[in-house]
């Protein structure tokens, strides 16, 4: 069943999605997918709760040639498996990786706009942001290489990637990857990469850990199956090394971080790589449709609206400035009561006032629906 016809009404789900505002808010926020969960995975947790086999996740040799064989198929990047262990989630990898190899007062380096728990990340991890933000360069957003090599002159010794880029869904080249293995070996930098969007690229995607030893030997990519395969709410993620000098860094990460992950979430991963993949390319299928979908709307209820090129995964970033409506996000949820991200979350000041993240995984008629409403406030009644 193709996911776009399998939409569910929200009545049946309970995740803050659905919960956060009222009934009658069209909830375009937060990345989860309205698609139905692939067969395999809700086969194997049904199986799972019905045995009770819902004790603590042990040791669990099955994700690392699990996640080894999806990358080699699907990117031609040969994983050792030996360098992959689990964390409760990518957030959870993130701050861990990030208490382990800063001091206090420490920055981290992103690229803004980026995805706003980035900046709740570094605070937990008594960081703080430095930004080196993306470039506009025509009809798409990508990484300023003059500022991250400045950056890292300036002293920064972290750069939290997010690859792709959300929002924007900018497929990162290998190009511009190699050049930043580059600068972070000239630099001792470490490279932490988020590519948990990356199963949802359409664009040809490389991961930063399969360009060489000057890449493995600065980066450490963190990752789950949960974003592309909606399982968030299973609770798992994994990070990927492939050097002794690596992990000679993060050989202070807890212990407890491994045994901190849900047993669901595990099998569910595993489940996720081997057994659902063509479900995952008839998602990414329907998220293409579903752009095509949404810029035809765009231009045509809100011509004075800009979008971009979008490569992966389904947040489209919407520039709405020349609508001058101020507090943006907010106004569209109180007034045409559609719920969007607003744009100064992901920035670290108070930038890109007149943007908004939209979340296009979902149907159809919904993306009508809220764009119809958007231009009802922004264009006044058609
Ligand atoms: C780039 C990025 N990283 C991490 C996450 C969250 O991952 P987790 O739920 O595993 O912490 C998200 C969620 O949207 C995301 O977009």
């Amino acid at each position: 069943m193709r996911p776009e016809d399998s939409f569910t009404n929200y009545a049946n789900r309970s995740s803050t999605k659905w919960l956060r505002y009222d009934a009658d808010v069209l909830p375009m926020h937060v990345a989860e997918m309205d698609f139905e969960v692939a067969k395999p995975i809700r086969d194997k947790i049904s199986e799972m709760a019905l045995n009770s086999d819902l004790g603590y996740l042990g040791i669990f040799p099955g994700i690392g040639p699990a996640f080894a064989s999806f990358a080699k198929r699907r990117w031609g990047w040969e994983v050792d498996p030996t360098g992959i262990k689990l964390a409760t989630d990518v957030g959870v990898a993130a701050v861990e990786i990030l208490k382990t190899v800063t001091s206090p007062g420490d920055r981290v380096l992103i690229n803004s706009p980026v995805y706003a728990a980035f900046f709740a990340w570094i605070k937990e991890a008594g960081c703080v942001p430095h930004d080196a933000p993306l470039e506009l360069d025509g009809e798409t957003w990508k990484l300023d290489l003059a500022a991250i090599r400045a950056a890292f002159e300036q002293g920064v010794k972290v750069f939290l990637l997010c690859s792709p880029q959300n929002p924007i869904g900018r497929i990162h080249t290998a190009q511009e990857l190699t050049e930043i293995a580059m600068l972070a070996k000239e630099f001792d930098v470490l490279v932490i990469s988020d590519e948990i969007h990356a199963p949802l690229s359409w664009g040809p995607f490389t991961p930063y850990l399969s360009l060489g030893s000057q890449a493995t030997e600065t980066g450490v990519t963190i990752t789950s199956s949960s974003k592309a395969w909606n399982t968030a709410g299973l609770k798992a993620g994994f990070l990927v090394t492939q050097s002794d000098a690596v992990r000679s860094k993060l050989a202070g990460l807890p212990e407890a971080m491994q045994w901190r992950s849900s047993i669901l979430g595990a099998h569910a991963m595993v489940s996720a790589y081997t057994e659902s993949v063509d479900w995952l390319d008839e998602t990414v299928a329907t998220l293409q449709e579903n752009l095509e979908h949404l810029r035809h709307e765009v231009s045509t209820m809100l011509p004075k609206a800009k979008m971009f090129e979008l490569e992966a995964t389904y947040l489209a970033w919407i520039d709405l400035e020349a609508y001058g409506i101020p507090d943006l996000a907010n106004t569209i949820l109180k007034e045409a009561k559609v719920s969007v991200n607003a744009g100064p979350d992901h920035s670290p000041g108070d930038d890109f006032q007149g943007f908004i993240r939209f979340n296009f995984a979902t149907s159809k008629p919904r993306i009508t629906e809220a764009v119809r409403r958007i231009s009802e406030l922004c264009e006044g009644p058609q």
